[in-house]
């Protein structure tokens, strides 16, 4: 199911059919450098993570880490929303394999997803955090417009992260 078109790509609902691009995108040590995620090592790890993680996303929210393909369905990654019930907050999330990188699409999808959380979920705040150290993410989330609040470091993770946020009237200005 498509969630949104933007001028080059296609968001739409991620499906067990991608479990295999999953596996080859979380096999690149670069793409998971800054995500705190381990690597998938089978096509039934990404099946069960798709199935117990972000299916139900959409299933309980109607939000999710959709799919990102080009007009002519290739792959390039996921970009979109995540639900926390433990601090009812929604987050901004992104991850593409590196060959497509520096194309603008991490930001292109980004303001796709934004625009769906706001005009049609009618979500009052968004909010993105990445590791300090992660230049790529966090110019991604000033180009959008995020506004930077402090560092965040969870007690159970060692990990610390720039917080930013969006509220809904500051979107689009
Ligand atoms: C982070 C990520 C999603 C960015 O995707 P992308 O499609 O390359 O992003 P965009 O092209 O929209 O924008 C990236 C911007 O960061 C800049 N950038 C990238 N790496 C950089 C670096 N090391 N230092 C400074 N700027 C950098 C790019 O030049 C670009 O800026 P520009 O538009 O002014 O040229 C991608 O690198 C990725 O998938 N990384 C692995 C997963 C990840 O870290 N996810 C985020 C976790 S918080």
């Amino acid at each position: 199911m498509i969630i949104a078109q933007t001028e080059r790509l296609i968001l739409r609902l991620q499906t067990l059919l991608d479990a295999e691009k999953l596996v080859e995108m979380n096999s690149d040590p670069e793409v998971l450098r800054y995500t705190g995620d381990t690597t998938l090592a089978h096509v039934s790890e990404a099946r069960t993570l798709l199935e117990e993680k972000v299916f139900p996303q959409w299933q309980n929210y109607k939000m999710g880490r959709f799919a990102v393909t080009l007009k002519c369905g290739d792959y390039l990654g996921w970009c979109g929303l995540k639900f926390h019930p433990e601090t009812s907050e929604v987050d901004l999330g992104y991850r593409f394999l590196k060959k497509f990188w520096g194309k603008g699409y991490a930001t292109e999808s980004s303001r796709a997803a934004l625009e769906y959380g706001f005009d049609h979920l009618n979500l009052e705040r968004i909010i993105a955090k990445a590791m300090p150290d992660n230049k790529g993410s966090l110019k991604v989330i000033q180009k959008l417009g995020m506004s930077f609040r402090g560092y965040q470091h969870d007690p159970t993770d060692p990990q610390s992260f720039i917080r930013y946020e969006l509220n809904r009237n500051e979107w689009k200005g």
